[in-house]
């Protein structure tokens, strides 16, 4: 991962060194060149005088030459020592004529100039350079070249010479630019290396705010960010603890009736009462299965369970239809009517077919539960400004307006009712009805009697 993601510190320095290294790229380059030209002038000039004053000597040009004297002329070779030259005089076809080196060549006359003319030449296997004068005599005698050269050793010492001098203060400068450039983004980015071993270093559930007044402003609103996500995050923990708290609170009760119940089942010897205490066993099982069921519902149906992707194209009429069906057992049992009003035509909704049975099962339940032994429930859908409204209505005690809100509520139940329960059933409804953008009002039914329950789904668009 590091390899493919440079880090900001990385960047940066790629995007300053660049350049930087351009820079001194050129500079060395434009700085060599300057050298090779300044630095062979005054080795040129030497040689240009020497070749002059052996022509001087030689008399070259003047029609009396005196081809017969011997200059002295250093013998180089060793490391420092003056270079070798060499030198050779030649008539106007290039045949040497005297010299200790063939030097001869055709001189281009450049529009007839004379003057010296300078050449990189090579003597031997070794770099020379040379000059070339031109004595043309006076009318009527013959003209004479002189070619004078010498090895190249004390003009490339004296260059690099010059070009050290040029390149190594510049490298200097490249180096200490560098240097500066590395530490200088360093502690630029020291606040967010901090800002990272702060986290990397937290326990692992330590969700408190991210210390954002020493970061650079830059980064601060996603720090800002990061902090609500935390902030977000700890509500929702909080939440999960306090949910799996009253969870394992509520199945204790079961469990421990449960346990009770079975020692005194084990002990009776009667078998009439060791049946009656297997009956209080089973009734207790089956509670303590109801409150897991229900758990279960809550769970799916919560904020991080399954969101819309399970939904599918439904008719709340036949849905609810046959969900009312399913209780008519339960009401006649009671002794309760337990009736159904649809619409003629399907209620299209866009839903969750399992949850909204569930929710529509808790409803059910509830108003056949708490309204007394021959009350009346009726279960009805319609169809109201494009969206399916879906109600639950009894005649029972109904529930009193302070209670309104909180019958939502985890685990809240309304005291007195004799009835047994978790207190989530509701809120198993209020999930559903959020899972699916529906509304939930808790009113009391006709006549201000019994309680009325109105889910309102959203318009649906097809
Ligand atoms: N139709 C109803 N009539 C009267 N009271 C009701 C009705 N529905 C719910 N309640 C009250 O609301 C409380 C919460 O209901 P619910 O969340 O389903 O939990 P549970 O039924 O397990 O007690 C119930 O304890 C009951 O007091
Ligand atoms: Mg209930």
């Amino acid at each position: 991962m590091e390899d493919e993601v440079l880090s900001l510190h990385d960047r940066l320095m790629n995007w300053l060194l660049t350049p930087l290294f351009l820079l001194w790229l050129f500079s060395t380059v434009a700085g060599y060149v300057a050298t090779l030209n300044y630095a062979s002038q005054p080795y040129d000039r030497a040689l240009l005088e020497r070749a002059q004053s052996l022509a001087a000597q030689m008399k070259l040009g003047s029609g009396r030459e005196r081809l017969d004297v011997t200059p002295t002329l250093p013998a180089g070779g060793a490391p420092g020592e003056q270079d070798r030259m060499y030198y050779s005089v030649s008539n106007e076809e290039g045949r040497m004529l005297v010299g200790n080196a063939d030097l001869a060549r055709p001189i281009s006359y450049r529009g007839g100039k004379t003057g010296p003319l300078f050449s990189n030449t090579e003597h031997g296997g070794e770099k020379t350079r040379m000059v070339s004068l031109v004595y043309p005599g006076p009318p009527g005698s013959p003209s004479f070249q002189l070619h004078m050269s010498e090895t190249t050793h004390q003009r490339q010492a004296s260059i690099r010479g010059i070009f050290a001098n040029i390149v190594i203060p510049q490298l200097l400068l490249i180096v200490i630019a560098v240097g500066a450039v590395w530490y200088a983004l360093k502690q630029g980015l020291e606040p967010l290396e901090r800002l990272r071993q702060d986290v990397t270093l937290r326990h692992r559930d330590d969700l408190s705010r991210l210390d954002e007044t020493q970061a650079p402003a830059e980064v601060r609103p996603l720090i800002n960010a990061v902090n609500d996500l935390l902030e977000r995050l700890k509500q929702v923990m909080l939440a999960q603890q306090r949910f799996v708290a009253d969870a394992a609170h509520q199945l204790r009760t079961p469990f421990a009736g449960l346990k009770t119940q079975t020692e005194l089942a084990l002990r009776e010897t009667e078998p009439e009462r060791k049946q009656y205490a297997l009956q209080q066993i089973l009734t207790s099982a089956k509670r303590g299965n109801h409150l897991v069921n229900q758990l279960l519902a809550l769970a799916r149906n919560e904020p991080g369970g399954q969101g819309a992707e399970t939904f599918a194209p439904l008719d709340l009429n036949r849905l609810a239809q046959e969900c009312t069906v399913n209780w008519v057992p339960m009401a006649l049992e009671k002794g309760m009517d337990l009736g159904f009003e649809g619409i003629s035509q399907v209620a299209p909704l866009r839903g969750d077919a399992a949850s909204l049975t569930e929710m529509l099962g808790n409803l059910i339940d509830n108003a056949i539960r708490y309204t007394q032994a021959g009350g009346q429930v009726t279960v009805s859908v319609d169809y109201e400004h494009g969206g399916a409204v879906l109600r639950v209505v009894d005649n029972g005690p109904g529930i009193a307006p302070p209670h309104r809100e909180r019958v939502f509520e985890r685990f809240y139940r309304v005291l007195g009712s004799g009835q047994s329960g978790s207190g989530i059933g509701l809120a198993i409804v209020a999930e559903v009805a959020k899972r699916h953008g529906a509304t939930i009002t808790l009113n009391a039914g006709p006549h201000d009697k019994g309680t009325l329950v109105t889910i309102r789904f959203p318009h649906h668009g097809t």
